[in-house]
């Protein structure tokens, strides 16, 4: 599947992404301003370069933890069933908990590991992904804040991967078999 030649199109360019960040981290700080000391949660893979400039941007208290969890391994369909591959380091018990994700599809990961998440005890549990695809859920999930609603086009780039391939965009790119 990987081998069908493609091209990619510029769909949100690394400017585009960096207000929106700008702008995310405001709405951030005003839920989490209190805080001792955010827990900042990255699913890995797919969000560790949003993790990275989120963090940069946020002028709080912060800790980084990572999460893996996989529902696509290699392919184009979601297995719907959530693994988790890595689980946090640390404990979230009474803490406030951002958990940041690159992308809302199905709606299978994020809401599992909310659910997952949740079940431990955090003081305050908030979800940032940076895209949403609302038309393609399939269960009733819906992150607390979003960076851009997208429609059903096959995106790369910024953490996002194809077969595990362009992970490095620096903008989120479409994918355009030709
Ligand atoms: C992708 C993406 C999200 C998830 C979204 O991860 O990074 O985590 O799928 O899809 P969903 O809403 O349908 O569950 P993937 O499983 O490909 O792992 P990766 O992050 O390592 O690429
Ligand atoms: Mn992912
Ligand atoms: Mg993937």
């Amino acid at each position: 599947m990987s081998e069908r030649p493609y091209v990619i199109d510029v769909m949100i360019s690394a400017k585009a992404i960096a207000a929106r960040i700008e702008e995310l981290c405001g709405d951030i700080t005003a839920e989490f301003g209190d805080t001792d000391k955010l827990v900042v949660v990255g699913l890995l893979r797919g969000s560790f370069v949003f993790i990275a400039d989120l963090v940069r941007e946020l002028d709080l208290p912060i800790e980084v933890d990572f999460l893996e969890a996989s529902s696509y391994g290699d392919g184009m369909e979601s297995s719907r069933e959530v693994r988790i591959l890595k689980d946090l380091r640390g404990a979230i018990e009474g803490r406030d908990v951002l958990v940041v994700e690159d992308i809302v599809d199905t709606g299978h990961t994020l809401n599992h590991v909310i659910s997952l998440l949740n079940s431990r005890k955090p003081a305050r549990l908030k979800s940032i992904a940076l895209l949403d695809k609302p038309s393609r859920r399939e269960v009733d999930f819906r992150s607390d804040w979003i960076g851009f609603e997208i429609p059903d086009e096959f995106v790369v780039g910024y953490g996002i991967d194809f077969a595990q391939r362009n992970r490095n965009l620096p903008h989120i790119g479409k994918v355009r078999f030709t």
